[in-house]
């Protein structure tokens, strides 16, 4: 909901609906699943009922495309609707009265809309630039070499921004609003100081980067001069985070609504480009930025298979095992095509075609296996220690949510390197919580850490929200979207669930609190003993980190040679201090 609604006004709206009956009467009928409901999910091609509903919390959640929020939530994706469109749909559906002043449009959907329309209005204008073929033929030239259609071009917008310093300032400068509006975009920038702007792309190729709702979030700029940066971006605002946008969702409605049964992950604009040409849709690229969780969610809703196709240069190799986290933390399995002589997809593409590119790419090989072999050559080349390689291995496959993928990566592992499979399981169990918590299994294949415990705790009961707790876990938690959640119920510590959901404004992180609401584990009645479960978390959390701590120190103390001897010194008064405070917790 928005940020602007008091909490009492949100939490009215959700206690006189039932997010059941909606998606009964507009959807499809919910069947009694244990203590709740299942449906078909409507956000994925679901085949058997993997959507629940906690009718009584108001809450939904999807265990395989991740998708999770309130009832507010699910008619905005739903139905495509914007926050006081889905406020009037709840109106009438459930016939109550919403107060008048939700219905205004908050401030930042008025700005959104004025900052894609924005963005569009510029893109037609490059666009003009673009195929004024007089004036700009290099460009055009340039854009046929690479071996892009006219075609492409028109269904891409491709446009041009010209060689000169005013061509935007010149539209917006006597007008106020869109002055503020292209500077918030990045389109102008001010001179130093000054009441002067100068236009941000200059003489470049312009790529729109659109969302799948075909809005224009920003662009990407590729120079035809002789600029040091070949790319620049938009810079960040409002409607564009390089940490979300793909690159190629906004011709995903390109595959007619067929699920492709993987996605490929490519380094450019070029790539996606080329990839379109050839009829290939199933093709996403970030915007020159390692891959995120953000990014994983997003791909995770279309797809639960990837290929990653980075240029075959050791940097390519290098930033594709980086992807590897972000996505087995969503259950997104894996494999990479390496292709030969230095080329990417673009370029292959265009050398050998696409019934050749298909086959290689059927052809590609699990990544954890290329992994394996990488870590195998540090070793050789003693780049890594055995420690090392242990350490990097179980920093990856501690992700993997899948139990019986798991095991076979261990497997390979531990034969690759003569290590015990006993050895590694150890490890691994080390990152994890202690058997006597996390001894339960569930629907969504995932242990419930110290950390998860702990918020559903304070989720799904408001009298155990102690805030010098809360300060404690705002501290010593080590997820980025576990510190926002409780940062939220900080804030509205009176908030049900379905309340602290509704404020968040992050997909990823809406998805992981539903995900939680929705994974069984047995939360004491007891307040004394919900209690003693926080504290024992708290616990383990900072266990785990003491751990993580001395292993570093180790690592370190373990490089003959390399250190000093105060430094050797200081190291070792560290590990002692912190095997005393590990003493003390045990
Ligand atoms: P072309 O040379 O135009 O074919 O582009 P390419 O996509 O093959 O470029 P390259 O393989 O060099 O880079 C891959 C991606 O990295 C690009 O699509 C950009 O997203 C990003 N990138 C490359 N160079 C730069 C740069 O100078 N600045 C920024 N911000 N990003 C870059
Ligand atoms: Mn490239």
């Amino acid at each position: 909901m928005s940020p602007n609604d008091s909490y009492q006004d949100k939490e009215d709206i959700l206690s006189k609906t039932s997010i059941k009956e909606y998606i009964d009467k507009n959807w499809s009928e919910c069947k009694k699943s244990g203590s709740g409901y299942k449906v078909l999910c409507p956000f994925h091609d679901d085949k058997s009922p993997s959507m629940h509903i906690n009718d009584e919390k108001g809450l939904y959640h999807c265990f395989v495309c991740k998708a999770g929020g309130n009832l507010v939530q699910f008619i905005k994706e739903f139905k495509n609707l914007t926050y006081p469109e889905t406020l009037e749909e709840i109106s009438n559906f459930f016939n109550i009265k919403i107060p008048k002043k939700n219905y205004k449009p908050i401030g930042e959907i008025g700005l959104d809309k004025k900052m894609f329309d924005f963005n569009k209005k510029i893109s037609l204008y490059f666009k003009r630039c673009l195929s004024d073929e007089q004036a700009n033929l290099k460009p055009i030239k340039y854009l046929k070499s690479r071996g892009f259609s006219s075609q492409d071009i028109e269904e891409n917008s491709l446009g041009f921004a010209p060689d000169s310093w005013d061509s935007i300032t010149k539209m917006v400068q006597d007008k106020k609003e869109l002055l503020n509006i292209a500077l918030s975009l990045g389109l102008i920038i001010k001179k130093d100081g000054k009441e002067d702007f100068f236009d941000f792309f200059r003489n470049r190729i312009i790529f729109p980067i659109k969302n799948r709702q075909g809005n224009i979030l920003g662009f990407a700029g590729r120079t035809i001069g002789d600029d040091k940066a070949k790319y620049i971006n938009s810079k960040e605002s409002e409607i564009f985070s390089k940490r979300k946008v793909l690159y190629g969702l906004g011709n995903f409605n390109k595959l007619n609504g067929r699920k492709p049964k993987y996605i490929f992950i490519v380094e450019g604009y070029t790539d996606v480009l080329m990839m379109n040409h050839f009829g290939l849709y199933n093709v996403v690229a970030t915007m020159g930025t390692a891959l995120t969780l953000e990014h994983a969610n997003e791909i995770k809703k279309i797809s639960n298979k990837v290929i990653i196709c980075y240029d075959s240069d050791a940097a390519g190799i290098d930033s594709s095992f980086k992807n590897i986290d972000p996505l087995f933390q969503f259950g997104i399995e894996i494999f990479t095509l390496r292709l030969e002589d230095g080329l990417d997809p673009c370029s292959y593409l265009e050398k050998f075609g696409m019934d050749n590119f298909i086959q290689r790419a059927k052809k590609s090989n699990l990544i954890i296996d290329e992994y394996i072999n990488y870590l195998k050559d540090k070793l050789i080349e003693k780049d890594l220690s055995i420690n090392e390689v242990v350490d990097n291995f179980v920093s990856k496959i501690r992700f993997v949510q899948d139990y019986i993928q798991r095991d076979e990566f261990i497997n390979k592992f531990s034969s690759s390197f003569s290590i015990s499979k006993r050895k590694i399981e150890s490890i691994i169990d080390n990152e994890f919580v202690k058997s006597e918590i996390s001894s339960q299994k569930h629907n969504s294949n995932r242990l419930l850490g110290p950390e998860d415990i702990i918020l559903k705790v304070f989720l799904e009961f408001i009298d155990s929200r102690d805030i010098g707790i809360m300060n404690k876990c705002s501290k010593i938690f080590n997820n980025i979207f576990h510190k926002e959640i409780i940062d939220i119920i900080k804030i509205n510590p009176e908030a049900e669930a379905s309340g602290v959901i509704g404020s968040i404004e992050e997909d990823a992180t809406s998805s992981m609190l539903s995900d939680l609401v929705f994974t069984p584990f047995d939360i004491p009645n007891d307040r004394q003993l919900r209690g003693k479960l926080i504290l024992d978390c708290i616990k383990r959390i900072e266990l785990d980190s003491i751990k993580d701590l001395k292993r570093l120190i180790n690592l370190r103390l373990s490089k003959d040679g390399e250190l000093t001897d105060k430094d050797e010194k200081e190291l070792l008064n560290e590990l002692k201090d912190l095997i005393d405070r590990e003493k003390q917790l045990q």
